[in-house]
């Protein structure tokens, strides 16, 4: 059921149950995701550890869908040709773990993928000032990176706006996505503030009602507020503090 929309779904696999990868990316892709987000994690840059290079080769062979691998790792530039390999589409690196950030994306591009530049919750949107026309995707972390199912930090709304505007000052095409504690509460926030790409854990493997449902809840929240905001309509959503 795949349609159409300025908005991108990317349900993350960390809240799904790793026993049964393979039904829980089916059942997004039936579901109509745009894009699987992998989050690959090494227990140097996070506290936490979790999938790597096999496993982004095994999805590649159970689904059509883009892989948009979130690379939260020291050294991303080791491994960037294994995961082009494995069949990543986006690689996401974290900026605080790159030194030669330049280089890094342009390896992710000369090897044909969407290169992607992640920032933390405390690092200032200025950290990519220098590398707006080499970037396919900017990836602002709404919770501190490391686990799924924390809570969306509130004062993101504000980088999100100010990353939109860098982007449209450089007449830059990258996509924005947000990532941490998205949920059909929350998306309207951050389609205002300009993201149009939303990862979410929680909110679509967790949910009571299944993926599909969660699914439509979040895409119907978010797709709200984006026709509101091309239609210079005020938000319909109360502001959470
Ligand atoms: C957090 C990861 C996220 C995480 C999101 O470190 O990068 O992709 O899975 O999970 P939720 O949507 O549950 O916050
Ligand atoms: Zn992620």
């Amino acid at each position: 059921m795949n349609r159409i929309s300025a908005i991108k779904i990317a349900p993350s696999i960390l809240a799904a149950d790793f026993a049964r990868l393979a039904d829980a990316v089916a059942e997004a892709e039936a579901a109509g995701a745009d894009a699987i987000h992998v989050d690959v994690m090494d227990g140097q840059f996070v506290p936490n550890i979790t999938v790597g290079i096999p496993v982004v080769a095994a999805l590649r062979r159970i689904t059509r869908l883009p892989l948009d691998v979130h690379l939260m790792i020291v050294q991303p530039e080791r491994h960037i040709r294994a995961f082009a390999e494995a069949g990543a589409n986006y690689l996401t690196v974290q900026v605080e773990a790159c030194v030669h950030l330049h280089r890094v994306l342009q390896t992710i591009r000369s090897l044909g993928l969407r290169a992607g530049v992640a920032l933390n919750p405390a690092t200032p949107p200025v950290m990519i000032s220098q590398v707006l026309n080499d970037i396919d995707l900017v990836l602002v972390m709404t919770v501190n990176p490391g686990f799924s199912g924390q809570t969306f930090i509130p004062g993101m709304v504000a980088k999100i706006a100010e990353v939109r505007r860098m982007l449209d000052e450089a007449e830059s095409l990258a996509e924005l996505e947000v990532d941490g504690g998205i949920n059909p509460q929350t998306a309207p926030l951050v389609v205002r503030a300009g993201a149009r790409m939303l990862v979410a854990g929680k909110a679509i493997y967790g949910a009571r009602e299944g993926v599909a449902a969660a699914l439509r809840a979040l895409r119907q929240a978010a797709e709200r507020e984006l026709e509101a905001v091309l239609f210079g309509k005020e938000s319909q959503v109360p502001v959470i503090s």
